[in-house]
Order: structure tokens, then C-alpha cells, then sequence
């Protein structure tokens, strides 16, 4: 018998595939510990995670067993991606079936934030009713800066585009010809960064993009610039857009991802008024839930029988 572990809650509707195979048994565990999971991994072909588990070098030393692991996301950066190639072990992700529900979380944080909804809606539960204090800006005419224009970058710009954006974009793989398609302005960081209403970033966090945005492009910005992350905390260097929040450059910043997650009780972006964030909610929508456990649950199938499939 096929042996499959889920460490991480994932949707059992998209697994439906691997839970109705005959020669495949699922053993659903979410939230296990390190130490745990090195003492049973060893009994399982397959691991299918969301982003909760972290697959460490240490844990692979035990999984002597395994063929696959699966992510039910985008960033395999929960994983050990090297100690996992030298183990002979394959891993795949789902990059396509939370795209929208990222996109759509993306705007309405930069809408939350334009608008200060989270702040009023708080104000009107403390029982107040106060209307000069909530008032926002306009999406419509400003430049908006987007850095990463893959699946989700792009989906950004069009939906800024139907709101009356213009939108600059930065991506090392993009060609005028898509650019073109997208009706975006290709232009470097700086020029985003010097240009920009509201900047908003969707690359990987990986070695070029760690602290893209620090002190050196906050300084270039224009004054009340307004800041979303909602790919990976880190692209942006939290550290200098709290100062940036302090000396009032930036006027607002929405943040779904951080440094470290979750974030600490006393995390210094709690306090700051003008900031809006949300618990990596990107993904979390039915939709894409299941979308990613039907994309993952297919693929960890393919390598299980020896067929051809998608690498991460
Ligand atoms: P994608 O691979 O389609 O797009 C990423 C883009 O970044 C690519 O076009 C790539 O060329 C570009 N890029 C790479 N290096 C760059 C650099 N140095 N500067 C600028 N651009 C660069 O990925 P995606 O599906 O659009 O996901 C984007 C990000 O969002 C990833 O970090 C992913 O993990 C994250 N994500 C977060 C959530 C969430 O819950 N908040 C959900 C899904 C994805
Ligand atoms: C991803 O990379 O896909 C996201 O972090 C979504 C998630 O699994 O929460």
C-alpha cells in the first residue's frame, strides 16, 4: 500500500483523488511537531503540506521512504528544497490555483487601507461616530507600482487598470510584449519606487529579493506613499518601513506576510493607525483551497505511479 501524510490542514474536497484511490492510504495529521514527524515520516511515500510545516534537513534524514512532497501553495520555502533534491526526493507546488483569491486579497487590502475600513469599523464598535477621521484617498488616477508581474502581479494590474490605475511594473523576466498585453509601463525599481502612489510587490523571496525595498528606496519615494505586501515578508524590510511609517513618508501599508509569522504580540506595525494586516490570508479562500489540494493531489499521484508530472 501507497503511504501519503498531510502535516498541514488542507482541503480533504481537493484531495478527493488521492482519498478515493484504492492502492493509496491517507493518514491526515495536521500540526504535529518537528520531533513527531521525524518519528513517522519513515513509514510514508508521499508528505503534503500548506505552509504551517516546516520540512527540514533533519526530518528528510528520517524519510527513508519517501518519493514526493506536495505543496498545497505557491512557495515551497517551508521546505528544504536541496536536502530534498539529495535525498533523491521530488517536490512539487500548486502555483496556479490561489492566484485569483491572492490578486483579489491584494486589492482589498489596498482598499482596506485607501479607505481606512479596518480603522472605522473598529472606531463604530467602540460606539463612536466619527466621520473626519476616516478620510481616504482615491484609487483612480494614481500610479500604481507593481514589482513581480507573474501570475498574481498581473492579475493586480488588471484589476487596477479597471479602477482608473496607471501601472508601472517591474519583473527581470518580463518583455515588452507582454508588457504590452498588460498595458503596463515596464520600468526599473527606482523608477517605481520614485514614481509610484502605491507600491505593491509579487516576486518569490529568494536571494535577489530579500529587502528589495529597504532604506536606500524609501528614501526615493514620494511622501505618502502607500505600501502592500502580500507575497513574502521580507521582500520588504520591515525594520525600515516602520521608520518610514514614523517620519510620515509612508502614509499607509497593508501587510498579509511577515519576517517572522506569526508575528510577535508586541510586533511594533501593530501600533501605527495607518496600517492594515491581516494573518497570510492571501490564499484562503474556499476557492483556492480546494483549487490547490486538486492541483497537489493529481501531481503526487503522477510521481506515486511512475507518470509524467509538474516540478515545483
Ligand atoms: P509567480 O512565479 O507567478 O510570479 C513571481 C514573479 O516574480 C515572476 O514573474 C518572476 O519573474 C518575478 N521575479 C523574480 N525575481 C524577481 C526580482 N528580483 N524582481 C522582480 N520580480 C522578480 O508567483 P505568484 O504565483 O505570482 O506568487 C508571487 C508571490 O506571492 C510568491 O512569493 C508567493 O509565494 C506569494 N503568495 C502569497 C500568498 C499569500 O497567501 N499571501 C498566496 C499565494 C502566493
Ligand atoms: C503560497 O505561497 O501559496 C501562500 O503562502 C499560500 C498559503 O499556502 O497560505
Amino acid at each position: 500500500m501507497i503511504r501519503v501524510l498531510v502535516s498541514d490542514p488542507i482541503s480533504e474536497q481537493g484531495l478527493g483523488k488521492l482519498l478515493e484511490a484504492d492502492d493509496i492510504q491517507v493518514d491526515i495529521k495536521p500540526g504535529l511537531p518537528e520531533e513527531e514527524l521525524c518519528n513517522i515520516i519513515g513509514e510514508f511515500d508521499a508528505l503534503l503540506v500548506r505552509s504551517q510545516t516546516k520540512v527540514t534537513a533533519k526530518m528528510l534524514e528520517h524519510a527513508t521512504r519517501l518519493r514526493v512532497i506536495g505543496r498545497a501553495g505557491v512557495g515551497v520555502d517551508n521546505i528544504d528544497v536541496p536536502a530534498a533534491t539529495q535525498h533523491g526526493i521530488v517536490v512539487i507546488n500548486a502555483p496556479d490555483g490561489n492566484t485569483i483569491s491572492t490578486a483579489e486579497h491584494t486589492f482589498a487590502m489596498m482598499m482596506a487601507m485607501a479607505r481606512k475600513i479596518p480603522q472605522a469599523y473598529a472606531s463604530i464598535q467602540r460606539g463612536e461616530w466619527d466621520r473626519k477621521t476616516f478620510v481616504g484617498v482615491e484609487l483612480n488616477n494614481k500610479v500604481l507600482g507593481i514589482i513581480g508581474l507573474g501570475r498574481i502581479g498581473a492579475e493586480v494590474a488588471k484589476r487596477a487598470q479597471a479602477f482608473g490605475m496607471t501601472v508601472l511594473a517591474y519583473d527581470p523576466f518580463l518583455s515588452p510584449q507582454r508588457a504590452d498585453s498588460l498595458n503596463v509601463k515596464q520600468c526599473t525599481v527606482d523608477e517605481i519606487v520614485q514614481q509610484a502612489d502605491f507600491i505593491t510587490v509579487h516576486t518569490p523571496l529568494i536571494k535577489e529579493t530579500k529587502y528589495l525595498i529597504a532604506e536606500r528606496e524609501f528614501g526615493m519615494m514620494k511622501d505618502g506613499v502607500r505600501i502592500l505586501n502580500c507575497a513574502r515578508g521580507g521582500i520588504i524590510k520591515e525594520e525600515a518601513l516602520i521608520q518610514a511609517l514614523k517620519s510620515g513618508k509612508v502614509a499607509g501599508a497593508a501587510l498579509d506576510v511577515f519576517e517572522e509569522e506569526p508575528i510577535a504580540k508586541d510586533h511594533p506595525l501593530k501600533d501605527f493607525p495607518n496600517v492594515v494586516l491581516t494573518p497570510h490570508l492571501g490564499a484562503s479562500t474556499e476557492e483556492a483551497q480546494i483549487n490547490v489540494a486538486i492541483d497537489v493531489a493529481e501531481e503526487i499521484i503522477k510521481v506515486l505511479r511512475d507518470e509524467p508530472f509538474k516540478n515545483a
